[in-house]
């Protein structure tokens, strides 16, 4: 395509976002796990039952990022403790959660926080000490290893979140600031970059929800890259897309021979990459047992499951499902915490427009997670 071409297509793009609101009937099949009165915008379980939520704070509140919730209680504890959710200016950004976008269980039963180093949405990252991944053992509440990232981060990075592959003992994850992918060796800590501003890792479009696109800070149109990731059950497919949809896979066994052999990590890794599924602007998926991916369409409100195939089906629309993050898998229950997160300060000129209360929903899907990602 000649360029002028592009640009006055990419401009067509952005001036048109086709999403629909959902203003149709709620659905029964949703019930509420959590109501809450700041938005969350991740939730993830320990086998004995432990619950742990990522708080996105773009309602304007101040507090902890990460906690434990008591479902009995109904109360927060800033998780693993006070004093590294207590992050402000002066303080040492390698040893205090500077800004979490992301947390999992991971399959070794570790918690995982992804700390994108800056200190608000859109400001440079913190380099080198800031960008990092935090491992914290729930077993003692104690972090157990940080993993820092600020050598295959650049400042205007997003780390966005990780995913596991077990039988290989690599990470992966994304850069939705710098269009990237990184993949972590989780013995040594050490970190490379692959398909750095590849096709597959750039959004062709801004983010949509409630059917328009997002303003970033400065006025601008908010691009958001790599962002979604998932590992199939098998270990053989890694999927990822940027956050305005548009899914693709490529086979672990390339990733991972990028990472050993930087060579292969640009052009010729991009050559490995499939067009997989055209997905919805997303705020986040969960992969099960069976390898299906559940999509959160942040434009209409509903779920999509994208079979290994490929195939595309609706799972739930709901008027309440608001911008649907990471979501996650306990039992046969989807959890899709609802974050509102294109109400949200980053997006509203600094102001919120967040409808309170906040929830947390559950669905029976009739299937567990995938295995290799969380027990
Ligand atoms: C949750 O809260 C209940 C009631 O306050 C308390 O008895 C219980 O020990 C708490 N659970 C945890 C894991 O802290
Ligand atoms: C970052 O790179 C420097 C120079 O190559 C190296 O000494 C250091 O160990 C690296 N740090 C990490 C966390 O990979
Ligand atoms: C790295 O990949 C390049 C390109 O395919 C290849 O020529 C080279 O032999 C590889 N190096 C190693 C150490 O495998
Ligand atoms: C793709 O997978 C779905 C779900 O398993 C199945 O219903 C459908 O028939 C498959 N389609 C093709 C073309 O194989
Ligand atoms: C705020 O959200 C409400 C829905 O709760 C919507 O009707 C309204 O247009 C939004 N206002 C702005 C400024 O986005």
């Amino acid at each position: 395509m000649r360029l002028s071409t592009l640009t006055t297509f990419l401009a067509f793009l952005a001036a048109h976002a086709d999403g629909q609101i959902y203003t149709g009937p709620r659905d029964p099949r949703i019930e509420t796990a959590l109501t809450l009165d700041v938005p969350t915008n991740g939730v993830s379980t320990t086998p004995d039952g432990r619950l742990f939520l990522v708080l996105a704070r773009v309602d304007g509140s101040k507090g902890a990022q990460v906690v434990e919730y008591n479902t009995t209680s109904k109360t927060m504890t800033p998780y693993p403790n006070e004093e590294w959710n207590s992050y402000s200016e002066g303080k040492d950004p390698a040893t205090h959660l500077v800004r979490i976008n992301s947390q999992r269980v991971g399959p070794d039963g570790k918690l995982y926080l992804v700390d994108v180093g800056s200190p608000a949405f859109g400001e440079p990252v913190i380099l080198p000490l800031g960008p990092k991944l935090v491992q914290v053992d729930p077993n003692t509440n104690e972090v157990s290893r940080i993993y820092h990232m600020g050598n295959s981060t650049f400042s205007n990075s997003l780390l966005d979140d990780v995913r596991f592959n077990p039988k290989t003992g690599l990470a992966y994850l994304t850069d939705a600031g710098e269009p990237g992918l990184i993949v972590l060796d989780l013995a040594s800590g050490i970190s490379r970059r692959v398909l750095n501003t590849d096709v597959s890792t750039q959004g062709a479009t801004p983010v949509s929800a409630e059917g328009t696109y997002l303003l970033s800070a400065s006025g601008g149109f908010q691009y958001v890259y790599a962002d979604q990731l998932e590992v199939s059950p098998d270990a053989k497919w890694f999927y990822f897309q940027p956050a305005n949809g548009g899914m693709s896979r490529l086979e672990t066994k390339w990733l991972d021979q990028a990472y050993y052999n930087s060579s292969l990590a640009g052009e010729q890794l991009a050559g490995y990459v499939e067009p997989f599924a055209l997905t919805p602007s997303t705020g986040g998926t969960a992969i099960d047992a069976h390898g299906n991916i559940y999509v959160s369409d942040t434009d209409s409100q509903r779920i999509i499951t994208v079979a290994p195939n490929g195939t595309k089906t609706v799972l739930v629309q709901d008027p309440r499902l608001l911008w649907i993050d990471a979501m996650w898998i306990a039992g046969t229950k989807l959890w899709m915490p609802a974050a509102q997160l294109n109400r949200g300060t980053p997006f509203g000129n600094g102001k919120s427009n967040v409808t309170k209360p906040l929830y947390a929903f559950t669905i029976d899907i009739g299937v567990g997670p995938s295995p290799i990602d969380h027990a």
